[in-house]
């Protein structure tokens, strides 16, 4: 329902616009043709006056003689449901309001800028129909401000970088942000709110990071193309929702799901999309065991693959992913990958008796397409291979892009640039044609399209556990939640039990290995070791991650703080059984859970849990391992040990 909306021609506007409950104060400002907002909670300061602003190549800067021509808001109210994630039901209630910009002269230029005012966040996005006088446009800059104190805390990864998103956290202050950071940016504001600067339904658009601008204010900086234009678009053409999510606390930052609510209903029927536990024949390679060329170790052969298939079987995971069955992988795999040929078996994996066996076996493999960033070469074979799964019968892929740069029209680009953007949402779109499910590795960051494509069940995005061996710190895991995660799930590759492997030292506590299957969400979950980690050394343990739904009704953050723990609950979506995980940093703590937000009734708890004298670096197996019964007035007591962490899994009687 519309409760203004007026026709005029105004020089200067000042319109606030208020969340639902009333506490967040969106303020739009319109002052000498510059547009701008500012945002306040509970009459505290959040982002001051922030300019906002899009450059078109060749045309004069749009903000000269711009005048409010109109403007309409109204109130939206609705729960919508996800097939799968985290939470089944997300909450879309807002308050919108629009502002139809244009030029008083020159090209007459106009404009929309639309508001959306959540409970628990601002967004905006720009929007440019079509023109007067051109429809196709090149984007020169887009200066979306973000103006928070520059004594905030912010922790953050660096853009523009080699490895992409694997990077460990730094925390620093926001006025150190001299250089671009990836979002979704966590923050906390000198009057303790926490803040998270991220976007929305990125697509056909630059990739958005921040810095600080010349004027020394956090603003966004979009991922360019290499020919220096941050997107080619034809009109009319919306950004990608500009999202400032804001919470009382860290842990209330973990239960936002706007950015969901920010995408578009699925494009079609998903029904066939089924959420999946895998293993594979994968961490042998990272160990040195197995090799993904072929040669006296290779790993993927007609032989392991059906060792492993049987293994799935056992061990009741239904998945298995196969990686190094293809041709390419000779020699140094990451610079001939522009040979990767992904229809094409190696000599000694037959790929259709394979997939009858798995298919025998009620096993869905999971294929694999590492491109090495060579797009060009796997878009020229995209159709054909994805068609050579689809025929035998794999509905799962997963996708990889190492590399640098990717190479796209004979260019180099960036990841993230537009041409990163429109190369990964092609994979998607034809995945779900086919019917197939990806699990993207050197992705795209999310920004909750798998809402629409819900056939995008996982993404990595972030540094993994192929960093341990050195580069992967407990405190990693623990920036996580409040920061990655924000941008939905992630392919962790959980599950490593051989925790003093010499090649791969993993720096976590056994425990952790099964609570990181509820702390870090995927839709696609791996249990990452090799199968006679879970059947022979560890078949107790085992049981936690063999239960552990893909699939959650809801979620409940139950306790931490950035870097340092956290703590969470989540209730199976198609039983009434919980699951609880926690993860804390090199720091050994008790935390005390309240298990008040349990139904009624009594659950026999199964606890997975560090013992006293677990810790990471000497004593990573030492478990505690007991069952009891719980109901909802008790509270638990549990101890994680330095880079520990644990599991309990609670059935309801
Ligand atoms: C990087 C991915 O993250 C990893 O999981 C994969 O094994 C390698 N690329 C090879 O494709
Ligand atoms: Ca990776």
């Amino acid at each position: 329902m519309t409760w203004w909306a007026k026709l005029f021609e105004k020089d200067e506007v000042e319109k606030t616009i208020f969340s639902p409950d009333g506490r967040i104060k969106c303020t739009f400002l319109l002052k000498n043709s510059q547009v701008f907002y500012f945002v306040s909670k509970d009459n505290k300061k959040v982002i001051e006056k922030s300019r906002l602003d899009l450059q078109i190549v060749g045309e004069e800067p749009l903000k000269n003689r711009l005048k409010l021509i109109r403007m309409r808001s109204s109130h939206h109210q609705e729960t919508i449901e996800m097939p799968w994630g985290e939470d089944r039901c997300i909450d879309n209630t807002y308050t919108e309001a629009v502002f139809y910009l244009g030029e008083t002269g020159g090209a007459r230029r106009i404009y929309t800028l639309k508001f959306r005012i959540f409970n628990n966040a601002v967004s905006f996005r720009y929007e440019i129909p079509p023109q007067p006088k051109f429809s196709e446009i090149a984007i020169k800059n887009e200066q979306t401000e973000f103006n928070v104190s520059l004594n905030s805390i912010a922790w953050q990864i660096p853009a523009y970088q080699p490895d992409r998103y694997e990077y460990s956290y730094e925390k620093s202050s926001v006025y150190e942000l001299q250089k671009s950071v990836h979002t979704p940016l966590t923050m906390k504001l000198p009057n303790g709110f926490y803040l998270s600067v991220h976007e929305a339904a990125l697509y056909n658009y630059g990739s958005m990071t921040l810095k600080l601008n010349e004027d020394q204010i956090l603003s966004s900086d979009i991922i360019p193309l290499s020919d220096g234009a941050k997107a080619h678009v034809i009109l009319p053409f919306q950004t990608p929702w500009r999202l400032v999510m804001i919470a009382d606390s860290c842990i209330e930052l973990t239960e936002n799901r706007t950015m969901y609510a920010l995408n578009d209903p699925p494009s079609g029927d998903f029904s066939w999309v089924e959420t999946l536990k895998f293993i594979g024949i994968w961490w042998a390679m990272y160990v040195g065991e197995w090799t993904w060329a072929p040669g006296e170790r290779h790993g993927a052969t007609t032989k392991h693959a059906k060792e492993y298939i049987d293994a799935a079987v056992r061990l009741g995971i239904k998945g298995l992913l196969i990686e190094g069955w293809n041709d390419g992988w000779e020699g140094n795999w990451l610079e001939n990958g522009v040979n990767n040929k992904f229809s094409t078996p190696t000599a000694d994996f037959d790929m259709d008796a394979v997939a009858s066996y798995a298919k025998a076996k009620n096993i869905e493999l999971v294929g694999h397409h590492e491109t090495v960033g060579f797009v060009d070469n796997y878009e020229n074979q995209l159709e054909d291979a994805y068609n050579y799964y689809a025929a035998r019968g794999i509905h799962y892929i997963k996708t990889g892009y190492a590399g640098s740069m990717i190479t796209i029209g004979g260019h180099k680009e960036y990841h993230h640039s537009q041409a990163g953007v429109n190369h990964y949402q092609k994979t998607v779109e034809l995945a779900a044609k086919k019917h197939i499910s990806l699990d993207i590795h050197e992705p795209i960051k999310g920004t909750g399209i798998e809402r629409t494509w819900p056939n995008l069940l996982a993404r990595e995005g972030a540094r993994g556990q192929e960093y341990e061996g050195g580069a992967l710190q407990p405190s990693h895991a623990c920036f996580l939640p409040y920061t990655r995660l924000l941008a939905g799930g992630m392919d962790y590759t959980n599950g490593i039990f051989d925790i003093d492997n010499n090649v791969k030292r993993i720096s976590t506590t056994l425990a952790r290995q099964a609570a990181y299957f509820v702390t870090i969400y995927s839709g696609m979950a791996m249990a990452a070791d090799r199968p006679f980690m879970y059947e022979e050394k560890f078949p107790q343990l085992f049981q936690f991650i063999r239960n552990v739904p893909v699939n959650f009704e809801k979620t409940h953050p139950l306790a931490g703080e950035i870097g340092e723990y956290y703590v969470v609950a989540r209730k199976d979506r198609n039983t009434p059984n919980w699951y609880l995980g926690g993860v804390t940093n090199e720091t050994g703590r008790h935390v005390h859970i309240n298990l008040d937000f349990l139904d009624e009734g009594t659950y026999h708890a199964y606890f997975y849990t560090d013992a006293d004298h677990a810790h990471f670096r000497d004593n990573p197996y030492a478990l505690n391992l007991y069952e009891r019964h719980v109901g909802r007035s008790d509270s638990l007591d549990i101890y994680m040990a330095p880079g520990g962490g644990f599991a309990i899994e609670l059935v309801k009687l």
